[in-house]
């Protein structure tokens, strides 16, 4: 049975009535723009093959009653009550329903299934999955129509105040709107996407580290918190700062002693990330695959030496995955501090299965849980069936 039917079947088990519809939103894995979403600048996801599946039917009052077949958990809350004390995973859905109340959108109670194939915490976006699953659900059993980036705010708010971490638009973003066979490339100042396709012949492969990314809270806005000083001090010089997107590498380097060498380094790894998005579009555009690497691998080093967000495990995973035969490069991919390496392969000159045997011999002692390989496919955004 696959992912909706089950769910569908779920359903109908939990509540004794056919959901009035099921909605799939993916995962996603970044390419390259790493920690520059919140810095309102650029970043170039894809969605995955591995989603989050909602059925959902609306109620006449206000309960929302809720289940994860992933977890086989239940809950109820009133959307007039929203309880502090509550399972983690229900803040993601609490948090999207009150947001989008909070911005304008009256909602009526619902009944909701949840089950996922995206892996939880490891850095594929199996939170942005849900929020946006909801939140497409809500948007079509309700009737509204709500444009992307205003969906992919209020998901991002539930985020900042149901779950406590600042994160930036760009995982809801690719969850919503990615398309198949193409990059996203979000400008997370004007929330607009445009779409890039990846050269043929190429495998996207995902690689779990076997280090849970506790997407850690606070070094995640520790991170923030670094790049907003740097604004104000760039300010000072130049009014037309307002986020670390306007700055270029020149001037970061200019300010080099006034802002102490670890805030120089964050700020550097920001700006020239920002460069290397670009830089990656026009390599995949002229299919030049060597360059592609080369930027995943300065990507790499960057997040890895200047954005301190690596760890050594990681740093040699991809160090031991550059080296391997038909490899195009690897980085990590995502928040950091554990989670998923993105690695891209010449589909004609790597066997992945084989590949996959070697890492694993070689990575799955260092390392508490197990690794996994996957290869995956690239797939539109969130989809719904009535
Ligand atoms: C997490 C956040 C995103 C983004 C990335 C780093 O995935 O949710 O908003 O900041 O980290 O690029």
């Amino acid at each position: 049975m696959d992912l909706l039917d089950e769910t569908k079947h779920i359903f109908k088990k939990r509540f004794m009535r056919e959901p009035a519809l099921i909605v799939s939103a993916p995962g996603r894995v970044n390419l390259i723009g790493e920690h520059t979403d919140y810095n309102e600048g650029h970043v170039l996801p894809v969605a995955i093959d591995r989603f989050t599946a909602v059925a959902a039917s609306s109620r006449a009052d206000r309960l929302c009653r809720l289940y994860t077949a992933n977890l086989d958990e239940g809950f109820e809350f009133d959307l007039d009550r929203l309880l502090d004390d509550r399972p983690h995973w229900v803040s993601y859905i609490m948090g999207v329903l009150a947001e989008m109340e909070r911005d304008g959108w009256t909602i009526s109670g619902k009944d909701i299934v949840v089950n996922g194939t995206v892996p939880v915490a490891s850095g594929l976006s199996s939170s942005a999955a849900l929020e946006i699953a909801t939140a497409t659900a809500v948007e079509r059993l309700e009737g509204f129509q709500i444009d992307d980036a205003r969906m992919v705010r209020f998901c991002q708010k539930s985020e900042h105040h149901f779950i406590g971490v600042q994160c930036g638009p760009m995982d809801q973003y690719a969850s919503r709107a990615c398309r198949r066979g193409h990059a996203g490339l979000l400008d997370c100042r004007s929330m607009e996407m445009t779409h890039h396709r990846l050269p043929e012949g190429i495998d996207l492969v995902s690689i779990y580290s076997g280090i849970p990314r506790s997407l850690a809270a606070s070094a995640y806005n520790e991170r923030l918190e670094s790049c907003r000083k740097v604004v104000k001090i760039l300010r000072k010089t130049d009014p037309h700062i307002h986020a670390l997107r306007d700055a270029t590498t020149d001037l970061v380097e200019s300010h080099k002693s006034n802002l102490g060498e670890r805030i120089y380094r964050r700020a550097r790894h920001v700006v020239t990330e920002q460069e290397r998005v670009f830089e990656l579009i026009q390599a995949m555009e002229r299919e030049d695959r060597r360059r592609m690497g080369e930027i995943l691998m300065a990507g790499h080093e960057s997040l890895s030496r200047d954005y301190e967000v690596s760890l050594p495990l990681l740093d040699n995973m991809v160090e031991w995955l550059c080296r391997q035969s038909g490899v195009i490069g690897a980085r990590l991919t995502g928040a950091g501090f554990g989670g998923s390496l993105i690695c891209l392969a010449e589909s004609d000159a790597c066997d992945v299965e084989s590949l996959s045997e070697i890492f694993l011999e070689q990575f799955e002692k260092k390392t508490p849980e197990r690794p996994q390989i996957w290869t995956l496919t690239t797939v539109d955004g969130a989809r719904y069936q009535s």
